[in-house]
């Protein structure tokens, strides 16, 4: 039989992303709308574990839609992992009386969220972050703007690459998936794009390109790395590929960057059609479910059903890369 739905939490947690305010503030107005109280809690499991939760209104998410970041801000919390945390957290979660909970985070997160549900309290993830690594939805809140951000300092670093007859390495984020550095390298026209999927060989895949690229007249090639890319860092590949080609290269670490700014469109509208999915999911009495994007629908998964999943880069844009690369 379904609890009675009154109070719900709702968290960010991990790296944060652009539209996670978004997220947020759809869950407090859907969860106002149906006649719920809704409670912020403060950095992501930590604020669980410590009892640091606050009333949020409909006015108290007043101008956050644009806002890039988490208002509620965020942490990564080692305390959680351990059972005695998840129970710690269970307990305040019993003592404010919540009958629910939205996590909004990474493959991390959920598995936080999953805990929490096996002893009782029913939890609803949303995919929140920069990487679009999560296996069973096509689209993470945060990746659109990411990838936005990266391909204007792309096109930046272009225009300086470009004037010198240089090479220029930069890597971006992806800690164990590609897909930053895949799509903003097509977007950006890099002739060389390494991600975590692929091994790479650096004479094969890194010079020689480059050496082709310059037979062929190009004036500079953009390399795009992606962080989770085993083996030599962007400094040192710099280098190499300057000893072993004689052309001028640098190296940029974009980093941060690609985490902030206001959300777009495509994150604004997600993360709010995300955020009223999961109020509706705990009031239909769902738990331990993961709020996804599959064949461009908004749906619901079970969460370890959904943490089992990969998605992988698929073939057909590495051969999208290598057919304009030339
Ligand atoms: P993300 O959610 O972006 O993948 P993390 O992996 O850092 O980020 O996870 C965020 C938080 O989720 C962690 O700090 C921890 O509190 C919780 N968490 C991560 N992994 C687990 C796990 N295996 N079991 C329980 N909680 C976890
Ligand atoms: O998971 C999102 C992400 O931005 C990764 O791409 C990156 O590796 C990581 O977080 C960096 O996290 P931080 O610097 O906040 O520890």
């Amino acid at each position: 039989m379904n609890r009675e739905v009154r109070k719900i939490g709702v968290l960010t947690s991990g790296g944060d992303a652009p539209g996670m305010n978004a997220a947020v503030r759809a869950v407090v107005r859907a969860g106002n709308y149906n006649g719920l109280t809704v409670y912020g809690v403060k950095r992501g499991y930590n604020g669980l574990i410590n009892g640091d939760l606050f009333e949020m209104g409909s006015r108290s998410v007043s101008d956050i839609l644009q806002k890039g970041g988490t208002i509620l801000q965020t942490a990564r919390c080692l305390e959680f992992k351990e059972a005695a945390g998840v129970e710690k957290a269970f307990n305040e979660a019993t003592k404010f009386g919540l009958d629910g909970l939205i996590v909004i985070g990474g493959d991390g997160s959920f598995r936080g969220a999953r805990d929490l549900s096996r002893i009782g309290l029913p939890t609803i993830a949303l995919p929140g972050t920069i990487d679009n690594d999560i296996g069973c939805s096509e689209y993470t809140i945060g990746y659109d703007t990411c990838l936005n951000t990266v391909i204007e300092a792309v096109d930046k670093i272009r225009d300086t690459s470009s004037s010198h007859e240089r090479c220029s390495v930069i890597e971006v984020m992806g800690r164990g998936a590609g897909y930053i550095a895949i799509n903003a390298g097509i977007a950006c026209g890099a002739e060389v794009i390494l991600i975590p999927e692929r091994e790479y060989n650096f004479d094969e895949d890194v010079l020689r390109p480059i050496l082709e690229g310059k037979s062929r007249g190009r004036k500079q090639s953009i390399v795009i790395v992606a962080e989770g890319v085993k083996g030599m860092g962007v400094i040192e590949m710099a280098k190499e590929i300057e000893n072993k080609t004689g052309i001028e290269s640098r190296a940029t670490i974009l980093g941060h960057i690609q985490r902030g700014g206001s959300p777009s469109a495509r994150d604004r509208v997600t993360a709010s059609e995300m955020g009223v999915k999961a109020v509706e999911l705990l009031l239909e009495g769902k738990s331990n479910r993961i709020v996804c994007v599959q064949n461009s629908k908004i749906v619901d998964i079970d969460i370890e059903e959904g943490l089992a999943m990969k998605k992988g880069i698929p073939d057909e844009l590495i051969k999208v890369c290598k057919k304009l690369a030339t």
